[in-house]
């Protein structure tokens, strides 16, 4: 099997392109340098050019200030490019993976987000990811969209994926407080996203660890376990501070968002497991 992977530069594509050789599978991986996704007629040459059998688009913005700040780049890569390239594929029948987020909904409901509930995105990001999965489904019903949530991973740009060093190095560490949502080790999100692949899935999936936690948890964890492993771990104390009173945190984000797991597990035949290990996997990984 032949899998041609966009935004392959990214921390879920670095992940991606690990695990499909792992598995045997030919894998194409075009990092945002290689390959624009936004550019006209990219999606049929390459298609042309490489022959996949899957296209899996990691490509994005993950920035949502960078996203307000660019409301047209961001419907450009979140909608417009994802839209062309499920109907490409669609035309081509290649099969077409799209990478959706939490940021979707709002964060109003008191349990885990099913797949089929309406979204009600409060940023720009979340309306534009929100209109990419509805757009890539009407071109491509054959599509899979696979929700993620709080990645991260060895050399990852997000918060989470730089705390394990932080709280090595900070004395006093303050992170956005009063939000609870799932999380989701990159290396874990590869082997649900290639699962789902291997069983031909389609249609709105979440690809998240089992459990909920906060980054206040999440980080009370890693010292925990970076302790027993007997790692000298500058951190004393953890504070919570409102989100909106942290720099980089200004546009709006669900204070509840976690991802319903069921219907995946169903469909891959396992379960998934939960965020604690995929946090043990990590700080593993990085030698933490
Ligand atoms: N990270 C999270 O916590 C998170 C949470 C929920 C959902 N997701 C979703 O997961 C998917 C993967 O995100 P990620 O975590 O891997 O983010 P990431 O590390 O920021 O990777 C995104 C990649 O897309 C590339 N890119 C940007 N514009 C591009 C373009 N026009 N053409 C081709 N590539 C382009 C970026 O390259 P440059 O850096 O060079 O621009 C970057 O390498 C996205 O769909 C995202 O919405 C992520």
């Amino acid at each position: 099997m032949k899998v041609l992977i966009l935004g392959a530069g990214g921390l879920t594509g670095r992940y991606l392109a690990k695990e499909a050789k792992r598995r045997g599978m030919e894998v194409v991986a075009l990092a945002h340098g290689d390959l624009d996704v936004t550019r006209p007629d990219g999606a049929r040459d390459a298609l042309a050019k490489w022959k996949p059998d899957w296209v899996i688009n990691s490509a994005s913005w993950t920035s949502l200030e960078k996203c307000e700040e660019d409301p047209a780049g961001s419907k450009k890569i979140h909608a417009e490019a994802p839209r062309e390239w499920a109907k490409e594929c669609g035309k081509a029948q290649v099969r077409f993976v799209h990478l959706g987020t939490d940021y979707i909904f709002d964060g109003t409901k008191k349990t885990a987000y099913l797949p089929g509930d309406a979204p009600s995105p409060l940023s720009r990001y979340g309306r534009d990811k929100a209109a990419g999965e509805k757009q890539v489904l009407l071109a491509n019903p054959q599509a899979l969209i696979v929700r993620l949530a709080w990645v991260f991973g060895h050399g990852g740009a997000t918060f989470m994926s730089k705390l394990p060093a932080i709280l090595m190095e900070k004395e006093v560490v303050e992170l956005a407080g009063g939000r609870v949502g799932s999380c989701t080790y990159a290396g874990e999100a590869a082997r649900i996203i290639l699962d789902l692949v291997e069983k031909k899935a389609h249609g709105i999936t979440h690809g998240v660890q089992a459990g909920q936690t906060t980054w206040k948890e999440f980080a009370m964890k890693a010292v925990e376990r970076m302790r027993e492993k007997g790692k000298k771990v500058g951190c004393r104390e953890i504070r919570e501070v409102p989100m909106e009173q942290m720099a980089g945190l200004k546009t709006p984000r669900p204070a509840f968002s976690p991802l319903e797991i069921g219907e995946t597990e169903t469909i891959i035949g396992r379960k998934i497991p939960s965020w604690e290990k995929g946090l043990a996997e990590y700080l593993d990984e990085i030698g933490l």
